[in-house]
């Protein structure tokens, strides 16, 4: 436990999506948790469990039909739910979240890495023109890229390295949570071990407050420095899970007993819920 206010205070927080001539359908219902600055948090849960549903409510960046129907969300002590328009704008101006999803493939191939950039500057005005270049290259170096990575195409970069561009492009608006919505689930085994590698490094040396939403159990514990485990629709949180291994974590964190006990805990929390099979 910590006295710290926390970064963001989530209470009982529900959502519906309530579309013309249907039913309303309740997608998160009365979901708890808090996020401290500079935490990492897995959220797992089944696929329609409300995973997205919740993040993009969190980050204030949800769209009709969907609706927040009730509860808190307070970001640094104050009340984000229920500001709407203008102050919502100034909010999101200051940059209190971005979402970056499936991040490897959302880079288009013919543009270059400093028009991706360029787009962000342009979408967040608050970086003047004259500092484009100088804020550019402070991000790429600081997830360790070299300048002159802006010349280039995401083709010619490596899985890792369009990753760490594609961080760059999320904190280029200075978001104070990074959103990050099953970015590895494409991947195969291999690329997803690297880039898991590769984020827990990232997050360490930014210091990035993240939400990263996953099916995959042994990721969200991998990279967690907490578990939130939704249960089945209407998402609501089944468990809250403290990851106490210390860092840089190998990747053959993943075989020891500490590890197998969260794994276990987990899998046995998505066996209550009828998730996963007994014994699967
Ligand atoms: N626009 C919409 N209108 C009505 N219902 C929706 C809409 N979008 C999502 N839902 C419903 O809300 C529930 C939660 O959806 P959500 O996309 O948040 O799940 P998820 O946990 O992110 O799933 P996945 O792992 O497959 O991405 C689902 O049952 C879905 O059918
Ligand atoms: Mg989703």
């Amino acid at each position: 436990m910590t006295d710290i206010q926390p970064l963001l205070d989530v209470r009982d927080l529900s959502v519906v999506y309530e579309s013309t001539g249907s039913a309303a359908v309740e997608a998160v219902k009365g979901v708890s948790f808090t996020l401290q600055r500079g935490e990492f948090v897995g959220l797992v849960g089944e696929s329609g469990s409300g995973k997205s549903t919740l993040g993009f409510a969190l980050t204030r960046l949800s769209k009709p039909p969907a609706r927040i129907s009730g509860g808190t969300i307070l970001f640094d002590g104050r009340d984000v739910a229920t500001v709407e328009g203008e102050e919502l704008r100034v909010q999101r101006h200051g940059g209190f979240a971005m979402v970056l999803q499936s991040g490897m493939n959302a880079l288009n191939p013919v543009r270059s890495i400093r028009n991706h950039f360029v787009d962000i500057f342009r979408a967040h005005g608050h970086v003047a023109r004259a500092d484009w270049e100088a804020r550019a290259a402070e991000l790429v170096g600081k997830v360790e890229l070299p300048r002159q990575v802006l010349d280039r195409f995401p083709g010619e970069l490596s899985g890792g390295m369009r990753q760490r561009v594609s961080i760059c492009r999320a904190m280029l608006g200075d978001p104070d949570i990074l959103l990050m919505d099953e970015p590895f689930a494409a991947l195969d085994a291999f690329t997803r071990d690297d880039l898991n590698l590769e984020l827990q490094a990232n997050s360490a040396r930014t210091q990035a407050t993240t939400l990263f939403i996953t099916h995959n159990i042994d990721e969200a514990i991998f990279l967690g420095d907490q578990v939130v485990v939704l249960d089945r629709r209407p998402g609501r949180v089944a468990l809250v899970l403290d990851v106490e291994l210390p860092r840089p974590r190998p990747l053959a964190v993943r075989e020891t007993r500490e590890f197998a006990d969260y794994r276990g805990l987990i899998r046995r929390t998505f066996e209550e819920l009828g998730v996963l099979r007994r014994g699967s």
